[in-house]
């Protein structure tokens, strides 16, 4: 058997004389200066995600350098190229939208140019997803770098960081409890350096779960943005990725079920975003393995949440990380996790433990006899309302309203919304139930972060702070409340949630795990009947693909043709009685 080709001999472009196609390419590469003895090393490919629309990538420049001397310290070329970038407050209509269009883009560029292992830069919530995504499909040694949260700042004293604290300080204001000139004050101190959010939000979120799926290097994701700990880790991560071309580490050998399973553990300990689930549902889905909602459900039962991080608890990302970061919680969870599974280092989760720094006294990451939250961040809802599932975040959620009945009060989409929810005629009271349609992956489209429905501004400045609230869409991991997301199927293809109307009678069990439309089965039967979804369509382009091939959120809203041909596994594993 002939060895398989590296560095530039791979993936010659084909001009049906291999070795003239060799010969151009060197040609090429040479006017970049480059000598032959360079051309003989192993390739790293580095993404560069760096974009003057992504402040989240801000320091893309420093980890790109980072990287090169950790790759060439190894003894491999590193060559970077770039890909889409993706900014939560710069991509419209949702970043979600074109969180597949960038896994494509990733996974096509890895497999069109010659690299033999690569880099992948992510940091703002879609891109990390994106690129898992994209790496458990081109399955070449592929290792993820954070690249880090933002530095917090201070307002009159108080310690603010986005963007748990944007939607605090946003609720006073639209409350009329502080004026233009504080929330201008506001909005200076919020995102004080370059960097991902820096609460538990999906980007921190998405760098825990790369480290707990072995995707990074140990102790990969939590140094802030700014911090010599963040170029260390870049230098590590580009001197290991030619380490993983010699022993063929392929993500199939690390984005294991087992693998999948830490990381839904890791999802529901840290109080992870809502989106998380998505993600992970679309990265499994890559590799043949579906996610069943019940039996994650149980495993949340049995997963307190250890980590003091906003928006469930009170710190920042900066102080897991002086906290131990994730060393500190695998060692916690370490009853409840694989420990044999591989990361990127070549070693196993327990190798990767027992060689990271000791343990020491701190009080962000708890212990299991002492959690902030009994129970996963997560629970799955199922009921008439949503037949195949809907999840809240239990640990942001208000205790008083987790057991609540209530009127619903129905925006048909986003623009009725955005028309009516802040008049002083809309008949709504503290007690009912906010109910959203046609904001799920197809309704909108992109399943945008408008499930965190805001409280309409007659209950504001009474000082009501939280509502029940419903819908197909998702909300960003930064928020808390009491609210219900992801309700499948959506409204749009045909979704029960199509057939609620003002003034039904809805109750919301948490302890349950139930979300109920209370009318008769008969009158329930005869809306249906009656309804026709008119799901959205486009006559071309980028969004008619996405029209036409989007998957559900329980399938991670991934497009049907870039899953696994097959899905052989289902976690979590099934309970032996
Ligand atoms: Fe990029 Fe929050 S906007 S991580």
């Amino acid at each position: 058997m002939s060895a398989p080709k590296r560095g530039l001999r791979k993936g010659l472009v084909n001009y049906g004389d291999t070795e003239f196609s060799l010969f151009l390419r060197r040609a090429f590469i040479k006017g970049a200066g480059f000598t032959d003895d360079a051309l003989d090393r192993p390739i790293v490919g580095i993404t560069n995600t760096g974009s003057g629309f992504n402040p989240c990538h801000g320091n893309a420049p420093q980890l790109i350098e980072a990287v090169k001397r950790g790759v060439m310290l190894a003894g491999g070329l590193p060559v970077e190229f770039p890909t889409i970038s993706l900014h939560e407050s710069f991509a419209r209509p949702t970043s979600m939208f074109l969180r597949n269009l960038m896994s494509m883009d990733t996974e096509e560029m890895i497999r069109a140019q010659p690299m033999d292992a690569v880099v992948l830069i992510g940091g703002c919530d879609k891109t990390v997803p994106a690129q898992l995504m994209a790496a458990a499909s081109a399955n070449i040694p592929a290792i993820e770098l954070i690249t880090g949260s933002m530095l917090t700042g201070s307002h009159q004293g108080t310690r603010v960081g986005a963007c748990t604290d944007c939607r605090r300080y946003w609720g006073q204001f639209r409350a009329e409890e502080i004026d233009a000139n504080e929330i201008d004050a506001v909005n200076n101190e919020l995102v004080a350096s370059v960097g991902t959010c820096s609460v538990m939000g999906t980007a921190s979120t998405m760098a825990c779960i790369a480290e707990a799926l072995g995707m990074t290097v140990s102790g990969g994701a939590s140094p802030p943005a700014v911090t010599a700990d963040r170029m260390r880790i870049a230098e590590l991560t580009g001197s290991t990725a030619v380490t993983m071309i010699a022993q063929d580490l392929t993500p199939e050998k690390i984005l294991t079920p087992k693998a999948l399973e830490n990381a839904l553990r890791v999802l529901l300990a840290i109080g992870g975003s809502t989106n998380g689930l998505v993600h992970l549902a679309a990265i499994a889905g890559r590799r043949g393995i579906r996610i069943d909602l019940e039996r994650l459900d149980q495993f949340a039962r049995e997963t307190p949440v250890l980590v003091n991080l906003k928006p469930s608890g009170a710190h920042y990302m900066e102080d897991f990380h002086h906290a131990g970061g994730m060393h500190a919680l695998l060692r916690e969870l370490r009853p409840l996790l694989h420990m044999d599974t591989l990361t990127v280092s070549g070693i196993t989760l327990e190798e990767q433990l027992h060689a990271a720094p000791p343990p020491f006294t701190q009080s962000v990451i708890r212990s299991r006899t002492d959690p902030i939250y009994p129970e996963g961040g997560l629970a799955v809802l199922f009921g008439n309302l949503a037949p195949q599932g809907a999840i809240i975040k239990q640990s942001a959620a208000h205790p008083d309203l987790m057991e609540h009945e209530g009127r619903a009060v129905v925006f048909e989409n986003l623009e009725d919304m955005a028309n009516r929810i802040d008049r002083d005629d809309l008949d709504v009271t503290a007690q009912d139930v906010l109910v959203l349609k046609n904001i799920g992956p197809k309704g909108a489209p992109g399943m945008p972060e408008a499930g965190y429905i805001p409280i309409p501004k007659k209950l504001a400045r009474q000082g009501v702070k939280d509502m029940v609230r419903i819908s197909d869409g998702r909300m960003s991991g930064t928020a808390g409340g009491t609210i219900v997301l992801h309700v499948t199927p959506e409204s749009a293809v045909g979704g029960p949630l199509a057939l609620v109307r003002n003034g039904d009678r809805i109750r919301l069990s948490v302890a349950n795990r139930s979300i109920a439309l209370l009318v008769s089965d008969t009158e329930f039967a005869a809306r249906a009947a009656a309804f026709t979804p008119r799901p959205p369509a486009a006559p071309r382009g980028y969004q008619k693909l996405f029209l036409d091939t989007v998957l559900q959120a329980d399938a991670g809203a991934d497009f049907n043709f870039l899953q696994a041909e097959s899905m052989p596994h289902t976690i979590p594993s099934a309970r032996k009685t």
